[in-house]
């Protein structure tokens, strides 16, 4: 499957999505959402890609949110399901039971940093800027920021950065928690994908299970979703993975995990 905008590739059990749209600095129009709808639903089908990272082509920008020359031609029903459509997408994205990283190298503005926060998590550059600037434009985050923000950096900041469409710096991201780690912008790349390629060999069934257990267990009180973790544990045992990791620890050698979903 070849893309316009963009381009996917599959590289020891780690698939590498890029936006590329460099001269809009990657603006997520009609098109590129049909392609990223297209390469979520390969990536869901392929066992094969074990860790997904999202990052954006060029040095300027991961993606600079939707693309707002759509905007002047739309109409508020073609407007409701635009967010409708974007949020059904992004959901998607957050569902894959693997891990996803998002890559964020520059503006993650808008629909850009809301694709970035329905990753599990972020690494950014140093040159990295987040934020929801959509009050500029009179309007208002679609695809989720409004609701992913705030749980991820609380009510009152979340509030405050989309009133004011302020953007941040990597380092402040990180201090928000909005950001995991923070490299230099020529390393990236390369520290992100050491991450992915050592999670392609983890044990997939833990892996999975940590991903459903936490995503559950923060919608739900504490004592739900501690016994939605007590199933997941216990579904690990079933895995072949589970076994080695178990014996390779007793016998002091490193676990040779298979990646194996069988039991
Ligand atoms: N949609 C469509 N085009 C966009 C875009 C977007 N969200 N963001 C940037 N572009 C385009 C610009 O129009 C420009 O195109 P041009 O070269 O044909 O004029 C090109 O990308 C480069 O952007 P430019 O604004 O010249 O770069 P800059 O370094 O001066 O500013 C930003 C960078 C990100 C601060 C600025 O582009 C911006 O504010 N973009 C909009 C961000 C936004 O509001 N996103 C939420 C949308 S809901």
């Amino acid at each position: 499957m070849s893309y316009e905008n963009i381009l996917f590739e599959v590289q020891a059990g780690v698939g590498i999505l890029t936006f590329n749209r460099p001269k809009a600095l990657n603006a997520l129009n009609p098109k590129t959402l049909e392609e990223l709808a297209e390469a979520i639903e390969r990536t869901a089908k392929d066992r094969d890609i074990r860790v997904l990272l999202l990052t954006g082509a060029g040095d300027k920008a991961f993606v600079a949110g939707a693309d707002i020359t759509e905007f002047q031609k739309m109409n508020p029903l073609e407007a409701l399901l635009f967010a409708e459509r974007g949020q059904e997408l992004f959901f998607q994205l957050e569902q894959l039971p693997i891990p996803v990283i998002a890559v964020v190298n520059g503006f993650a503005l808008g629909g850009g940093c809301e694709i970035a926060m329905s990753c599990d998590f972020i690494y950014a550059s140093e040159n990295a800027r987040f934020g929801q600037p959509e009050i500029n434009l009179g309007i208002i985050p679609g695809f989720g920021g409004t609701q992913r923000l705030s749980r991820l950096v609380g009510r009152a900041k979340a509030k405050e950065l989309c009133m004011t469409g302020e953007m941040l710096d990597a380092k402040q991201a990180k201090e928000l928690g909005l950001v995991a780690k923070v490299f230099p912008a020529d390393q990236l790349l390369v520290e992100s994908l050491k991450v992915a390629k050592a999670l392609a060999v983890k044990g997939q069934v833990a892996l999975r299970a940590i991903k459903q257990v936490v995503d559950r267990g923060y919608e739900v009180d504490l004592k739900s979703g501690c016994a939605l973790e007590a199933q997941a544990f216990a579904v690990c045992f079933t895995s072949r993975d589970a076994g080695e990791g178990v014996a390779a620890f007793l016998e002091k050698r490193k676990p040779n995990f298979q990646g194996s979903l069988k039991s």
